[in-house]
């Protein structure tokens, strides 16, 4: 764990983080004079900082003991915590491999790290000696990858010979044939897999993200993020969502059929030149004209994505209900190119 630790910015090291009144006393019983919260109401106390009961649902689910578990406003906020716990502003550098999820980038420019940009193949591949060349702090990689749907490949192998941190997002994981890495964390002491409530859990609304990392990671990233990042609602929202295990198979079941169901119906259209095959519940459309196509479907109420300026020619188009998904197909029918 040397390496690691060696890896992490020194004033990060040596904070003393904000030890808030529930630190101190861990019990809920008692009277409690000690946050200055109003005695009165229904969410008048300030909720758990460390989601205990949220953390021992994803323990036992994931296999990984309490102490390999973050909880994120979001996965963005895990993104935006990594950079801040291992990348020297002015100094460091991030590896990126677009066309991909843009955060990584907002936040190394907000967080004033340099960006080395390593772009995906043309089948939308890692271009794996392109990257070990490179020496930088963190390397993100998404699989399945947002655009272009796919799972990339070869990412133990790069994990392993990466010297710095390799941040995995997983966002899409529950929608893909390829199995998530959560369980690779001990045998891989730099890498932090993150992953969502936002996609497959449907709970986008209440900002749940999770990492999950080495202790050594782990315990830094605690110390890093604003004691009650994740409010009591919407931990409770999470916990509920975990306890529905058939409606979560279900949805992902619908969405998965729903996705080939499109995939196919799409190509079948005379200007869709090629469906990209996809890992997550979304479709990578190449098209005649796609930003026409984009504005026509707006003009019909249906918003998608165009991608045309990271993808040429593409709108990503989310996975909706049947319902949805009949009215799409129908509105292209109506589009003129
Ligand atoms: C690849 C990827 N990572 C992370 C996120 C952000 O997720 P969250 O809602 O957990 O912040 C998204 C959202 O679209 C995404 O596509």
């Amino acid at each position: 764990m040397e390496t690691i630790t060696n890896l992490i910015r020194k004033n990060i090291l040596s904070l003393t983080p904000y030890s808030s009144a529930r630190d101190e006393y861990k019990s809920n019983q008692g009277i409690f004079l000690d946050a200055n919260e109003n005695p009165y109401g229904n969410l008048n106390r300030y909720p758990d900082p460390y989601q205990w009961r949220l953390k021992q649902l994803l323990s036992s689910q994931q296999k990984v003991g309490i102490q390999n578990i973050l909880i994120g406003n979001g996965s963005d906020e895990i993104i935006d915590l990594v950079q801040r716990v291992f990348g020297e502003p002015g100094q460091d550098q991030i590896i990126i491999c677009p066309p991909t999820y843009g955060m990584y980038e907002v936040y190394a420019n907000i967080n004033n790290l340099a960006i080395i940009s390593i772009p995906l193949t043309e089948n939308f591949q890692l271009n794996t000696e392109a990257i070990l060349a490179q020496n930088a702090k963190i390397l993100y990689l998404c699989s399945p990858n947002n655009p272009t749907g796919n799972a990339l490949e070869n990412l133990e192998y790069i994990i392993e010979n990466f010297k710095g941190i390799v941040f995995l997002d997983e966002a899409y994981i529950d929608f893909s044939e390829q199995p998530s890495l959560v369980s690779k964390i001990q045998q891989y002491p730099n890498l932090i897999v993150s992953q969502t409530f936002s996609k497959a859990r449907g709970l986008a609304a209440a900002r749940i993200g999770i990492a999950y990392a080495n202790e050594t990671i782990i315990s830094v990233l605690q110390k890093v993020k604003p004691p009650y990042n994740i409010s009591q609602l919407n931990q409770e929202a999470a916990v509920k969502a975990l306890a529905d295990e058939t409606q979560f198979q279900n949805t992902v079941k619908v969405l998965k059929s729903e996705r080939e169901k499109l995939k196919n119906a799409l190509q079948q259209l005379d200007f869709v030149t090629r469906v990209y095959p996809s890992d997550a519940n979304f479709l990578l459309v190449d098209m005649e004209n796609a930003t026409a196509i984009y504005e026509q479907l707006i003009e019909q109420q249906i918003i998608t994505r165009n991608r045309s300026s990271v993808v040429p020619n593409t709108i990503r188009i989310t996975i909706g209900t049947p319902q949805e998904n009949q009215q799409l197909l129908y509105a292209l029918q109506l589009v003129t190119i």
